[in-house]
């Protein structure tokens, strides 16, 4: 009964000391600040047009791939803003020009992967 109680004292300490490991790195990320007012133009890649832009738009998914994409920078914004019918969701609302053209060169700049 005794040992027990000195496990289940154990285990208690071992969790708050990895409960407060865990507060600990999340205090020590540097407060980098993200360009242009904090729009992260690779997270919101992946969190709003990676669900049908696969891996972060280097492969085809629901939608086309867009790394290499041989259409000119009229035509991406276009397809952004104005979606298309039955196929994509138009974002002309959600973002500003100066977003969007970060986001053409983002969809630009896009490289395979590493290993
Ligand atoms: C619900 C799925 C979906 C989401 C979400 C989505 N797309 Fe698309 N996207 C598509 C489909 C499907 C097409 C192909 C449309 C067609 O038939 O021409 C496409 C086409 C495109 C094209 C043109 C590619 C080409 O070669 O024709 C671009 C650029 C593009 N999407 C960018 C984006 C961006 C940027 C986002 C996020 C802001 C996004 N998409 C979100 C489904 C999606």
């Amino acid at each position: 009964m005794k040992l027990h109680a000195r496990k289940i004292a154990a285990l208690l300490s071992a969790v708050l000391a990895a409960s407060f490991v865990g507060t600990a790195l999340v205090q020590a990320q540097p407060a980098t600040p993200a360009p242009d007012n904090g729009f992260d133009v690779e997270q919101l890649f992946a969190g709003t047009c990676g669900f049908c832009h696969s891996d972060g738009g280097r492969a085809a998914g629901r939608g086309p791939q867009l790394m290499n994409s041989p259409r000119d920078d009229d035509f991406i914004r276009d397809r952004i803003k104005n979606g298309k019918s039955g196929a994509m969701p138009a974002f002309g609302a959600a973002f500003s020009d100066a977003q969007i053209d970060q986001i053409i060169k983002y969809i630009r700049a896009l490289k395979p992967r590493e290993g």
